[in-house]
């Protein structure tokens, strides 16, 4: 078990037959019966899936049992923000500038389809191995109606598709990337203070 929540457990899973690990958020059904617990999950589970940023956790699949729905996400090693602050005491100032740049960059791309995530705190910002943050748990995202135009401007059909993010935004996401590649930014993000 990597993880406990409100409603249920998150799992490190491993999928049959390779060695690619996944993480599982396994819910009970039982706790359906509540309606604003449906609201919660289907929210959760339709937002996970329409995200693609590499600062957001998405959904890998979903399925269910009788009892439990099982949410499989990419697993990410470095456990959560809260973990490491608590861990460091006091992070750098190198390392709290791309972790601020990191949260910029994915909350911006939420905005752009239309979600508030309303539940940012440190225990829902994972790390992944390379120390890049990657925000979860969209339980209590409010989805704004209407909210999805730069989904549909990307995904046109006109030969431009893909414009949007191709070349500007993943252009900052690589310079952040480039620039925690360099031994000083590595070291930002994995050292202490
Ligand atoms: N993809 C993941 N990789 C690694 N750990 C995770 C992942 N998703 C969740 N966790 C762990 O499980 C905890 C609970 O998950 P979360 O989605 O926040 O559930 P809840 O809505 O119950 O708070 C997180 O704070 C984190 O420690
Ligand atoms: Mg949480």
């Amino acid at each position: 078990m990597v993880g406990r929540g409100a409603y249920g457990k998150v799992l490190l899973v491993r999928l049959r037959g390779t060695e690619r690990r996944f993480a599982m958020k396994v819910i009970e059904k039982s706790l359906l019966a509540k309606p604003s617990f449906v609201a919660y999950m289907k929210t959760e589970r339709d937002v996970m899936a329409r995200l693609n940023h590499p600062f957001l956790v998405r959904l890998s699949m979903a399925f269910q049992s009788r009892e439990r729905l099982f949410l499989v996400m990419p697993f990410l090693k470095g456990g959560e923000l809260f973990t490491r602050l608590r861990r460091a005491g006091l992070l750098m100032e190198a390392a709290v500038r791309i972790y601020a740049a990191e949260m910029i960059l994915a909350i911006e791309h939420l905005h752009e389809h239309g979600i508030i995530h309303r539940d940012l705190k440190p225990e829902n910002i994972l790390l992944d191995d390379e120390g890049h943050i990657c925000i979860t748990d969209y339980g209590l995202c409010k989805v704004l109606p209407g909210g999805n135009k730069k989904k549909d401007r990307d995904s046109g059909e006109d030969g431009r598709a893909g414009a949007g993010t191709g070349t500007g935004e993943g252009s900052i996401v690589d310079a952040i990337k480039m620039q925690v590649a360099l031994p000083s930014g590595a070291d930002a993000l994995h050292g202490s203070a």
